[in-house]
C-alpha cells in the first residue's frame, strides 16, 4: 500500500541518499509502474526461478516439529470460490519489513530466522507467560479452514490456513475484566529485514489491535500453516493473525507479543496514514478507500473481478459485534 508521502523536515530526501542517475531512473520506473510515492524504495530484482514450487520451497524453513501438518480440515469453514494457486499466493505478499514491492518479498526473506521463536502474552491477564511457538504447535487444537482474504488494495485470494482459534490462547491466560483490547506486535530485526532499514520513516515494529470480542470471535485464528504445510516466511512465519472479515493489514504477521489493555491500542497503518486506514477496517463494499473503490475485488491468480461482500461474506459471524 505505498502512498503519496510528504517527507518530514528532518528526513533526508531520497535524492540526497542515492546517486542522481539511479534516482532519476528509479523515478521513471516508478512513474511507469504508476507509483508516485515520494519515499518509496524498490528492492533489486533478482533472477526469477522457473516454477512456483521454488517460491514456497526456498523460503520454507521446515522448522516446525514433525507430524504437525497437514491438520484436519474443518468442514464448517468452506468456500464458494476456488482456492488461489499456491505459487501465486507465495509470490505476491505484503510484508513491508522486507519490501514494499509484493513480488519481491519472497526473495528477501532468506535471512529471516523463525526458530527459536517465542510469543510473550502480557498485560491485563491472570496468567501472563512466554510461549515457545513449537509448544503452541504441539498443544493447540490445529485445524485447516478455507477463508476468503481481502486486501484493502482491492485484490483477494482464497486460502487454506492452518491454525487454532485465538480464543484457545486467550482462555489459557485468563484476561481480567478490565481487559478490553488486544495489542499485537511483530519483530524488530533490521539485520534480517531490509525493509525496516530502507523504509526508515515507518513506526517499526508493525503493530495491530482488536477488541477482545473480535479476538475471541470464532473466525479469529492464530495461523501457523498454509496449503497443508507450515507458513513460508513471506506469509508471516512462524505465527500470524487471520481476521477474514477485515482488510488484510489487520492480519499481522510474525507476532512476538500479545498484550491485553484497557485502552484502544494504536495501529501501524493508522499512525502512518491516518486518513486512509482506521482501527476497525471491516471489509465494506459501500465505503471507498481514498485510492481504491471497494465495490469489487480482483482475484490474484485468475485476474477475474468479483463483487465484494460486506464483512467479506462473514456477516453472520461478526455483524453483531458492530450493531
Ligand atoms: N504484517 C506485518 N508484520 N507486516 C506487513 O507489512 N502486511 C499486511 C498483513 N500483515 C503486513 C502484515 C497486509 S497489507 C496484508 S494484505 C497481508 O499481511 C498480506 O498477507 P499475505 O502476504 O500472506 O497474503
Amino acid at each position: 500500500m505505498p502512498y503519496i508521502r510528504v517527507p518530514k523536515g528532518w528526513e533526508m530526501p531520497e535524492r540526497l541518499a542515492t546517486p542522481e542517475d539511479i534516482y532519476m531512473n528509479r523515478r521513471k520506473f516508478l512513474k511507469a509502474m504508476g507509483f508516485a510515492g515520494a519515499g518509496l524504495v524498490v528492492g533489486c530484482a533478482g533472477e526469477r526461478p522457473a516454477d512456483g514450487k521454488e517460491a514456497g520451497g526456498r523460503s520454507l524453513a521446515r522448522a516446525a516439529p514433525e507430524g504437525i501438518y497437514p491438520a484436519e480440515r474443518n468442514p464448517a469453514y468452506t468456500l464458494d470460490r476456488a482456492l488461489t494457486d499456491e505459487a501465486v499466493a507465495a509470490r505476491y505478499n505484503n510484508f513491508y519489513e522486507f519490501s514494499p514491492v509484493k513480488e519481491q518479498v519472497w526473495r528477501l526473506v532468506d535471512r529471516f530466522e523463525t526458530r527459536p521463536w517465542t510469543v510473550e502474552v502480557k498485560g491485563l491477564v491472570e496468567a501472563p507467560r512466554v510461549y515457545d511457538v513449537d509448544d503452541l504447535l504441539r498443544r493447540m487444537p490445529l485445524e485447516e479452514r478455507l477463508y476468503r482474504f481481502r486486501c484493502v488494495e482491492a485484490w483477494a485470494m482464497a486460502v487454506p490456513w492452518t491454525g487454532f482459534p485465538f480464543k484457545a490462547l486467550i482462555d489459557e491466560v485468563q484476561p481480567r475484566p478490565s481487559a478490553k483490547y488486544v495489542r499485537m506486535v511483530t519483530f524488530l530485526r533490521p539485520d534480517q529485514a531490509p525493509g525496516q532499514v530502507e523504509q526508515h520513516w515507518y513506526p517499526w515494529p508493525y503493530y495491530e489491535g482488536l477488541t477482545i470480542e473480535e479476538a475471541m470471535n470464532e473466525l479469529t485464528l492464530l495461523v501457523t500453516g498454509i496449503y497443508g504445510h507450515e507458513l513460508p516466511k513471506q506469509h508471516g512465519a512462524p505465527v500470524r493473525l487471520i481476521v477474514p472479515w477485515k482488510y488484510g493489514y489487520k492480519s499481522i504477521k510474525s507476532i512476538v507479543s500479545i498484550e491485553f489493555t484497557h485502552r484502544r491500542p494504536p495501529t501501524f497503518w493508522n499512525d502512518a496514514v491516518p486518513h486512509e486506514y482506521d482501527f476497525w477496517s471491516n471489509v465494506d463494499p459501500g465505503v471507498p478507500h481514498p485510492r481504491w473503490s471497494q465495490a469489487t475485488e480482483r482475484l490474484i491468480d485468475t485476474g477475474k473481478r468479483v463483487p465484494t461482500q460486506r464483512y467479506n461474506g462473514y456477516a453472520d459471524y461478526v455483524a453483531h459485534l458492530y450493531a
